[in-house]
């Protein structure tokens, strides 16, 4: 996919001071960027707009040459993968049903989800965390438990 940000400017409700305005960027297929700032300073706010997550900003924002905001997103979303900051994991549920959740809508077999599960979990060291609640987790382990949510649809069993 090839990302291209054209004067996206985002303000939060009725706050009058932008927390972006006027950012422009391109990333390239195969390509890696890291985004640095302060705390504060918009980074999550940009990131969720790449995402698709917020599509309430002003300016362009193009995936492959289409204006988000012109076409349905729904496709496009799930080629996307985000970790939110705070992780958003269902806290009760087990390490298990949070991970299914990346795949919940790709109509997969119960055996391929299964299988897809058991080698995340390994990739990420929490083999023998399946059945584990979410709250009882470390840091660390929870960390781990968001991205392999993040990262479920692009494995294959
Ligand atoms: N839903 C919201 N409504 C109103 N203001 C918000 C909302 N989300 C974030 N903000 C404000 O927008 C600004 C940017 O927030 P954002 O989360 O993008 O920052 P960040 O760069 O990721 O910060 P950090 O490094 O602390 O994670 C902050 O001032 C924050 O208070
Ligand atoms: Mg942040």
């Amino acid at each position: 996919m090839i990302l291209k940000c054209e004067n996206i400017s985002k303000h939060y409700g009725l706050f009058k001071k932008p927390v972006l305005a006027n950012i422009n960027l391109s990333l390239d297929e195969g390509k890696k960027m890291i985004l640095t700032g302060t705390s504060g300073s918009g980074k999550n706010t940009l990131l969720k707009i790449l995402a698709l997550i917020d599509l309430s900003f002003k300016g362009k924002y193009y995936i492959d040459d289409k204006n988000v905001n012109k076409i349905d997103p729904s496709p496009l979303r799930k080629k996307i993968s985000y970790v939110y900051q705070e992780y958003g994991l269902l806290e009760n549920e087990s390490v298990y049903e949070n991970i299914k959740l990346g795949i919940l809508y790709d109509n997969l077999s119960k055996a391929e989800i299964n299988s897809r599960c058991e080698k995340i979990l390994k990739l990420l060291e929490l083999d023998g965390f399946h059945k584990r609640r979410v709250n009882l987790l470390s840091g660390g382990q929870r960390q781990r438990v968001a991205l392999a949510r993040a990262i479920i649809r692009d494995s294959e069993s």
